[in-house]
């Protein structure tokens, strides 16, 4: 594993972030409990040492698992990245920017993104007890949202890292117009943001801001939530509650699948995984300083761990990136 500072922060994460959405189980159609645990200590014991999650992601119980997995390990060797800013439980009375309406076994929940202050700390503090920790290692606005200024959400932000409950402080699906306004207020240190061989919309401007003012990158959904992974073109089946049904309904999936069927062969040869091969491209692309991958058995989490044991030539990177720009 490879360990990465994160912009010009001391927190160092593993270049492989475990990504702890799918085990939430909601839009993901279910996930097992023990499975879900089992894929955070395979992370662990395969050199991943950083989490990522968020209130949303399941409606607590992705930080739920996370706090029972890491019950009893030595707190200091891995970093917890959790996020806030979507509520789905009503405690916002509307306020906020509605979002879109999740299903919870058979019940509409409306998603509100929201970011003041009082619901900053209020959600970070839920976090905590979730995690079953004191400090959050980088906390992060889920989504902008347009009713609360953003000088007043960096503000929640800046005194929760004044009073030890968070170490550093970030965003995810900022705009680089975004980034400049908030970091009048607190130094941000990275940007989440979906990034992956299909979706590259960042390389013209994220990219360059934060070469540029060295902040950290941290990508998501670099498989595509799976797409990349070519599975899905073989055996593999969606449950019908699984939001990508329609997520992968945006790709032209037979250019996809002959993509994948083009770069696969340098997986073999390695006695790499596709998904390996995928997320190990992501890892060297420039300013990118981490790369979510979601797991949700320890299978899938070691496959991904193990990612960064792969070695791409110059002439294995150019064949892949002169595939991709055939697609
Ligand atoms: N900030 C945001 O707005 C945002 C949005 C999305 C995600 N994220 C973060 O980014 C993380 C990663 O993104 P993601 O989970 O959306 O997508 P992803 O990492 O591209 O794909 C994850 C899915 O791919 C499949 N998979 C993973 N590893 C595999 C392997 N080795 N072999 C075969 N299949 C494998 C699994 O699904 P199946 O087993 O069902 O096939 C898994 O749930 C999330 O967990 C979350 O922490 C953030």
């Amino acid at each position: 594993m490879e360990y990465r500072k994160l912009g010009n922060t001391e927190l160092e994460l593993s270049a492989i972030t475990h990504g702890a959405f799918a085990i939430g189980g909601n839009m993901w159609g279910g996930n097992e409990k023990q499975d879900s645990i089992n894929s955070i200590h395979a992370s662990l014991d395969h050199g991943v040492t950083s989490i990522d999650t968020a209130p949303f992601y399941g409606f607590g119980l992705s930080e739920e698992m996370i706090g029972e997995a890491i019950k009893g390990k030595d707190r200091s060797k891995i970093q917890l990245l959790t996020k806030f800013g979507l509520v789905w439980d009503g405690s916002n009375n509307e306020k906020g920017e509605f979002f879109f309406d999740a299903e919870d076994e058979g019940k509409t929940l409306p998603v509100y993104k929201y970011a003041s202050k009082a619901n900053v700390i209020k959600e970070v503090e839920e976090s905590l007890k979730r995690l079953g920790t004191d400090y959050i290692d980088l906390l992060q606005l889920h989504w902008p949202e347009s009713t609360t200024p953003i000088c007043e959400t960096m503000e929640a932000m800046e005194l929760l890292i004044q009073q030890g409950k968070v170490l550093a402080a970030g965003v995810s699906n900022y705009t680089v117009p975004q980034m400049q306004e908030a970091n009048r207020t607190l130094h941000l240190v990275s940007n989440q943001v979906s990034y992956s061989m299909l979706n590259r919309a960042i390389e013209s401007d994220l990219v360059p801001y934060a070469l540029e003012h060295n902040s950290g990158i941290i990508v998501y959904s670099p498989m595509e939530r799976g797409l990349l992974t070519g599975k899905y073109f073989k055996e593999d089946k969606l449950k019908d509650n699984d939001h990508r049904n329609g997520y992968f309904s945006q790709f032209d999936l037979s250019k996809v699948k002959n993509f994948l069927d083009k770069i696969e062969p340098i997986a073999q040869e390695k006695g790499a995984s596709l998904s390996q091969l995928v997320l190990r491209w992501t890892t060297l692309q420039p300013a990118i300083t981490v790369v979510l991958a979601g797991a949700r058995n320890a299978q899938q989490a070691i496959d991904n761990a193990k990612a960064m044991q792969v070695n791409l030539s110059q002439d294995e990177l150019n064949f892949i990136n002169t595939a991709l720009s055939e697609i």
